[in-house]
């Protein structure tokens, strides 16, 4: 019903993914190429035609149009407008839960390889970052459990991604709860990064972490949006959800001291026909980008067998293991930076992996939130990359 296929030309569109680097394929930056929904466009006219847009209340339908979609999708009950602050976005809900929950020199525990926009967030709350790394064994994350005991000892916070940036992880609901278990024993308040929820694939679904039960959720906030997964990321819009009323209070009170607790009026509009009408759009987005993931595996194992992309189960972002490319004896250290010259040379634009901390050296992710034909032109571009480093190597 809905075109996927179609290429929409966002170059010379003031586009950050496009027009940063002008000439190059980018498949950098999580946006999507994809226009919206319709049903979410048609909503934006609506708004355009009235012509006045002057600072505008958040209405009781905002907040109804989350709730319904929470329970009817992920099962979330008890989500309403009691519990929850509207913000400018995640970076500014998560960045204003941490200023809430710390005070300077207070450790913030990520898993790395993270979101890298979590690092700045704890500096410039004057924290300090702790890594948790994440176990990495045949081709897959997991929790090195021992280790995040070990970390929540030490952390007045956790800065939690689920599902996991750029790992492709959908932290399961039993990895959330034992998370939430040695939290809540060390006194560790969980902010859960769910922006990218909607984003998920056949056999891993994706649990809120509020739906744990009410003694793990008591000390946390989730933040959440649709901008992610309805390719909306420019209009900027984002919840803060805290069952704890006093919490509730504090993140109201720190969105306020940081100035982005009033809302865009395209936002509000944007976010209701997002969870009024897009449930159609986004299924038939997810079906799309699973076969984009296939066909991403198909391509490497045919062509390109050094490099071995990770197993998505959620999000848009394919985490690659390029380390099959180093030579015999050749230093893992400085890979990245080595390879992006190849990727440059055949005008492809892909996030280096060390830019998620040092666990990515030896990674690269790609987006492959774009039509198939323009995916299969990134990935022979990926080759040709691969084969002038390997054939420069040798
Ligand atoms: C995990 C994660 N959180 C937050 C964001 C950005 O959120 P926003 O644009 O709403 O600030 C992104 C964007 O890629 C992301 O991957």
């Amino acid at each position: 019903m809905y075109n996927f296929d179609e290429i929409v030309d966002r170059r010379n569109t003031e586009s950050v993914k496009w027009d940063e680097f002008p000439g190059k394929l980018p498949m950098w930056v999580a946006d999507m190429d994809f226009k919206a929904a319709p049903e979410i466009l048609e909503a934006l006219q609506r708004r355009l035609d009235h012509g006045v847009f002057g600072y505008e209340l958040v209405p009781d339908t905002y907040y109804e149009a989350i709730a319904h979609w929470f329970r009817e999708r992920h099962g979330w009950e008890g989500i309403g407008r009691e519990n929850m602050v509207p913000t400018t976005g995640v970076i500014a809900a998560y960045s204003a839960a941490i200023k809430a929950m710390t005070v300077p020199g207070d450790k913030v525990m990520v898993q790395t390889p993270c979101y890298n926009a979590f690092f700045p967030a704890i500096r410039n709350n004057k924290c300090v970052q702790l890594d948790q790394p994440l176990h990495y064994e045949n081709g897959t994350y997991s929790i090195d459990w021992e280790d995040f005991e070990k970390k929540a000892a030490d952390a007045r916070v956790l800065l939690l991604c689920n599902p996991h940036n750029p790992a492709g992880r959908v932290w399961t609901r039993e990895e959330l709860q034992r998370m939430g278990e040695i939290c809540l024993r060390n006194n560790v308040f969980v902010i859960s990064d769910e922006i990218h929820c909607e984003l998920t694939y056949p056999g891993h679904d994706y649990t809120p972490w509020a739906a744990l039960p009410e003694e793990l959720v008591r000390g946390s906030v989730s933040c959440i949006s649709p901008t992610k997964a309805f390719n909306i990321a420019g209009i900027q819009i984002a919840n803060i959800f805290a069952k704890d009323p006093g919490v509730l209070r504090k993140m109201d009170r720190a969105i306020n001291d940081n100035e982005c607790c009033d809302v865009n009026v395209f936002g509000v509009t944007a976010l209701q026909a997002a969870y009024n009408k897009g449930g159609a759009w986004l299924d038939e987005l997810r079906n799309y980008l699973y076969h984009n993931a296939r066909t991403v595996y198909c391509y490497l194992e045919d062509e390109l067998p050094q490099l071995q992309a990770l197993p998505l189960e959620g999000t848009y972002l394919m985490w690659l293991d390029c380390r099959a490319l180093l030579q015999p004896g050749e230093p893992l250290e400085g890979f990245s930076e080595r390879f992006a010259a190849h990727l440059q040379e055949q005008g492809l634009v892909l996030s280096t992996g060390t830019i998620y901390g040092a666990a990515g050296e030896g990674f690269e992710r790609l987006n492959i939130a774009c039509p198939r034909t323009t995916l299969l032109e990134g990935l022979k571009r990926l080759k040709q990359a691969a084969d002038t480093y390997r054939f420069t190597k040798s």
